[in-house]
């Protein structure tokens, strides 16, 4: 490897360097500034693709405003941004910046404030192409200049698996509040959620608990198919110690609004998938806040 001849550093290399880490290090101060007013942020988890996280972090963050909290919603999902669609906002539309350089997020029913990286980029269809470290600056930033003021709750939006995004989420949020895993029953999900939960507790943040999602279907008539398989997301719960938070049905109603860029919680109050996300989010607050039994 070593050629034997020692490498130097330029004076003019050094200033550079030592600029950048000056600039980490005051963005690293505004995201501590920031977090402050943040009660409470908590991250959704799932080693396994679509799964429903953008889907339950969305519904989750609905029913904790309806329960009276001030939410916000981070997409940290920097090559799938979803959550500024779910919610209506079209890719590209950006985000306010004020004189200051600080972001806005906006503001949707029931008073959710999103940010996506989604809103950021130019279009659906243009890939983004980054390393690991840039990916980290990128989400670096956007925590340090997005002012989102005083939160109960920040939830945040991961992609799939356990590499940067996630890393970065862990190690830039001070005192994260923990992760809510989803899953769906089937084995293959279930076994790669396990590595999930072991990549929380390898990193010491705690576990809130998980939700199962797309865990049955339900007839007219009543009749309930369980179309993945049954009980993944308790038997998680269990090895790992862990709440078990709730369960969504499989709706189609689900998909088509998330599409359509509809609130499913707010547009279908009724559904059984909506009762759930209210007793989910019951749950969640029961445990964060210490107010009830939390989990099962
Ligand atoms: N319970 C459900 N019933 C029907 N459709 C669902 C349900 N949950 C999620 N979906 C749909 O499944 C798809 C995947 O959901 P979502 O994007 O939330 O998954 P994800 O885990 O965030 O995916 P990714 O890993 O790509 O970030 C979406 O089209 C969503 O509308
Ligand atoms: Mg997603």
């Amino acid at each position: 490897m070593s050629s034997g001849s020692s490498m130097r550093i330029r004076s003019s290399e050094y200033k550079e360097i030592a600029k950048r880490m000056r600039a980490i290090q005051e963005q690293q101060k505004r995201v501590v500034a920031n977090m402050r007013k943040i009660k409470y942020k908590v991250a959704i988890l799932s080693s396994k693709g679509g799964v429903g996280k953008s889907f339950v972090t969305v519904s989750l963050a609905a029913a904790l405003a309806v329960k009276g909290r001030r939410v916000g919603v981070f997409d940290a999902d920097i090559h799938g941004p979803s959550v500024h669609k779910m919610v209506g906002l079209p890719t590209g539309l950006g985000l306010p910046a004020r004189q200051d350089g600080t972001i806005v997020p906006i503001e949707v029913p029931p008073g959710l404030k999103v940010a996506s990286i989604g809103l950021l980029l130019p279009d659906d269809e243009t890939p983004v192409i980054w390393r690991g470290s840039l990916k980290t600056s990128a989400i670096r930033e956007l925590l340090a200049y997005l002012d989102w003021g005083e939160l109960d709750y920040l939830l945040i939006d991961l992609p799939p698996g356990t590499g940067d995004e996630q890393l970065t989420i862990a190690q830039i949020i001070p005192q994260l509040t923990g992760f809510v895993l989803v899953t769906i029953p089937s084995e293959v999900s279930k076994a790669v959620v396990k590595k999930a939960a072991a990549f929380a507790r390898r990193l010491n943040v705690p576990v809130i608990g998980v939700v199962e999602n797309m865990s049955y279907f339900e007839c007219p008539d009543g009749s309930r198919h369980y179309i993945f398989g049954r009980g993944a997301a308790r038997e998680i719960a269990e090895e790992f110690n862990i709440p078990f938070l709730g369960e969504i049905p499989i709706d189609p109603r689900i998909r088509e609004a998330n599409d359509r860029g509809k609130i499913f919680f707010l547009e279908y109050p009724d559904s059984k998938a909506a009762k759930a996300f209210l007793e989910i989010a019951e749950r969640v607050i029961g445990i964060i806040e210490g107010q009830g039994e939390g989990g099962e």
